[in-house]
């Protein structure tokens, strides 16, 4: 049973399998949260609740005069709310029909359901019959008649559960709701670390570990989109904690919208944390009877260190989040003509790059952007999804069609999301871009964007998109979003519910992909926004896999790559191998280093084929057989990060089998040195009883002069001697070497 409930008590006990979660509606019907970390009994862990008269921190009414230790500013909550005595950051705060900013909510009662809840029109974790159980508490405000239905999901062996909460205005007046996050954490104790990921275009994802200090800390976005700039997930730590040990507790925000992830430590030095939609642009009206969801926050807990977390949630994106055929199914390994040709292109040149990579094994060629309207560059045509049969040389239909028959799959990039300011569409529909009516809207890209909040834009972007996905062979979409959102208005909205629209787009844009990805599921989707702007959970339960940075340099994604892979798994990110010097960059590295850096991720090409070399064209055939043969293991093995790219001089990365039986070990040296000293990493996930050899693939064993003990000489190591004393990756023969390290238990 992972939901215990003591009626007598009102303690409500969530177990997984390796975690405790729990909480405690108590005498005055505050719902206490007690207890969320390794896993133990289900006794009352209130009791462990320390209280003492603070001054200045006030007491509710009914006990002040008796009892000054209780106090709703030093109590451990489940769901803060703000104006009625609890002065830190808090999940809810409301404005009342009288205009005051208050509300404070009791529990009201409990129900559990079979199964995992789901969200209406927005993206949630989903579960197997029999895989996951939901409680569902509900607290009330007997003030204003607002309620708060706080559903939590459990998914036991996956040793993750869900938050989501729905506010329901069951009083008789109009209630604004202007800050209403998903959840909050209180700890009683801790001393800890947060780790979040920033970052801007084209470098996505750096890690940052930091001190939860006096005060409160935050990440967020604003910018209507999740963002580059800050990732809405992150991670919470013991101070000492690193990959394999230490108390950490992960949260993923699933929505793809504004956000804002805040930490306080209070004046007690506890520590409180509260995640959800960014209240700066929001704010919301519920009339009598109207309700609203939030999105949901994913949280899992190791007592084992960080890699545990990442583990969790990589398998619970690949099997919770990720729906519909492409969840399992190989996906192409692609090649992409955007920094081969950028937007100068003909039909012809676009067949030559296909057939091409058809010839070296590619399965798939994607079409990207400058193929419709007037798009030659990038101030134009967007919102024009109608062919350029002049530049194409050809229809739509005949280039996808001559492209097919090549044997190679056909691929489309869309932006419906965009408006150029010279499209037909905006000489059509004004109206239909977003911004504020008097104003001049604020180019980005020079581009604006249309307002998806409208169900008409909706409607007419599902039909433009679906005529164009029907009418040709397409076996892939990537759908692009190049800016960030201002001039938050619509014109569908008065103007007290302006503060709504950040919100509604992002509902219209899911009911849109909702449409769009059920009523074509056999089409690949990928998701992108000039790389990493869009990476969150939210995205992923639509489309399987996102571009995560439009740096294609090698070494600049290692960084972008460690930092994803703390919450994305290796199959949800966009990979290329792109040519040399990098364009983002001017840095070479060889076609051996970039080839590995690629296959930690969905893999495939970003070149001009003809451009190559008939040795490097023999190599990009070596590494699309390398990487169908481990394709299994890397897209649904353990992932473990052996060395980071943020020190040291070579980053490296294992993907285990989950049963032990076979690695990839993956290093690249990402810092050059004279005389270098050794690097050697213990690898993990394997069977301590078990012998194991190393090998090396055929043309990286050839490459590598000295091979260090244990390589290809048929040696063999154990499992236990490979975890604790581990083995010296082969030393770097040119800059930015990289190797990958086959491991395979021997047969018995
Ligand atoms: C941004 C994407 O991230 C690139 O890969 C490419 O598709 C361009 N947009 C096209 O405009």
């Amino acid at each position: 049973m992972a939901i215990i409930i003591d009626g007598q008590r009102r303690v409500f006990t969530l177990q997984t399998k390796h975690t405790t979660y729990q909480m405690k509606a108590d005498a005055k019907d505050v719902l206490l949260h007690t207890y969320y970390g390794e896993k133990t009994d289900s006794s009352d862990k209130s009791l462990l609740i320390f209280r003492a008269d603070r001054g200045f921190s006030g007491n509710p009414y009914e006990v002040g005069k008796q009892d000054r230790t209780y106090s709703l500013d030093s109590l451990p909550q489940e769901y803060s709310s703000f104006g009625m005595g609890d002065y830190r950051i808090t999940s809810l705060r409301v404005q009342n029909k009288d205009g005051s900013q208050a509300a404070e909510l009791r529990y009201a009662g409990y129900r559990v359901e079979e199964g995992k809840y789901g969200i209406p029109g927005l993206p949630a974790v989903h579960a197997e019959h029999g895989e996951a159980e939901t409680l569902v508490i509900r607290l009330a405000d007997a003030y204003s008649g607002l309620e708060a239905e706080l559903y939590y999901g459990i998914l036991e062996e996956m040793d993750v559960i869900t938050r989501a909460v729905k506010i329901i205005n069951q009083g008789t007046g109009g209630v604004v709701l202007q800050k209403a996050a998903s959840m909050n954490l209180d700890w009683e104790d801790g001393d800890f670390q947060w780790i979040s990921f920033y970052g801007r275009h084209s470098m996505e994802m750096n890690f940052q570990r930091e001190n939860i200090h006096h005060g409160i800390q935050a990440v967020g976005s604003v910018r209507g989109i999740s963002s580059h700039q800050y990732n809405p997930f992150v991670i919470l730590c013991e101070k000492g904690a690193d990959e394999t040990m230490g108390s950490c507790y992960g949260f993923s925000f699933v929505y793809s919208g504004e956000f804002l992830i805040e930490a306080e430590k209070d004046q007690l030095d506890r520590t409180r944390l509260v995640c959800g939609i960014h209240p700066d642009n929001f704010s919301w009206t519920l009339q009598s009877g109207d309700s609203l969801w939030l999105p949901e926050v994913i949280m899992t807990h190791s007592r084992d260190g960080m890699g545990n977390i990442s583990r969790n949630f990589h398998r619970v994106i690949r099997e919770n989040v990720c729906r519909g055929e492409w969840k399992k199914r190989r996906r192409p390994i692609l090649v992409n003509n955007w920094e081969a040709t950028y937007f100068n292109f003909t039909g012809e040149k676009l067949v030559d790059i296909a057939k091409q990579a058809k010839e070296l094994g590619i399965e798939l060629f994607a079409m990207d952007d400058g193929w419709f309207g007037n798009r030659n560059e990038d101030s134009s045509g967007l919102g024009d999804w109608f062919p350029n049969e002049k530049k194409l040389g050809c229809t739509l239909q005949e280039l996808a069609e001559r492209i097919t028959k090549e044997g190679i799959q056909f691929g489309i990039w869309v932006e419906p999301e965009g408006i150029s300011e010279d499209s037909d569409l905006y000489r059509k529909h004004p109206d239909w871009a977003v911004g504020i009516p008097g104003r001049k809207p604020c180019l980005s890209r020079c581009q604006w964007i249309l307002d998806f909040s409208r169900k008409d834009v909706q409607d007419y972007i599902i039909g433009q998109i679906s005529e164009l996905l029907s009418g040709i062979p397409v076996s892939y979409v990537k759908w692009d979003c190049n800016r960030a959102i201002c001039d938050k208005f619509s014109g569908m909205l008065d103007g007290g519910r302006q503060g709504e629209f950040s919100h509604r787009y992002v509902l219209g844009l899911y009911r849109v992909l909702e449409e769009l990805t059920g009523k074509f599921p056999e089409i690949l989707f990928e998701s992108c926004s000039g790389g990493g702007g869009r990476l969150d959970v939210g995205m992923l339960y639509y489309m399987p896999q996102i571009w995560i940075s439009d740096t294609t340099d090698a070494i600049e994604r290692l960084s972008i790559q460690y930092g994803a892979s703390f919450g994305y798994p290796v199959s949800a990110m966009g990979t290329h191998v792109s040519m040399v010097p990098n364009h983002q960059t001017g840095r070479v590295t060889s076609l051996s280093t970039r080839g590995c850096v690629a296959m930690a991720g969905t893999f495939g090409y970003e070149l001009d084929i003809s451009k190559l070399s008939q040795e490097e064209k023999d190599e990009i055939k070596e590494q699309i057989g390398r990487f169908k043969k481990y394709y299994n293991l890397i897209q649904n093995g353990d992932y473990y990060r052996l060395s980071s790219p943020l020190e040291g001089a070579c980053t490296v990365w294992e993907i285990a089998d989950p049963s032990g039986g076979e690695a990839l070990v993956s290093a690249v040296y990402h810092h050059v040195q004279a005389n270098p000293a050794p690097v050697r990493v213990k690898v993990q996930g394997l069977k301590d009883g078990a012998d194991y050899q190393l090998v090396l693939d055929k043309g990286l064993k050839e490459k590598c002069p000295a091979l260090p003990y244990g390589f290809g000489k048929g040696e063999v190591i154990s499992g236990a001697a490979l975890r604790q004393v581990g083995f010296v990756v082969p030393g770097a023969v040119d800059g930015f070497q990289a190797w990958q390290i086959y491991i395979k238990e021997c047969e018995a």
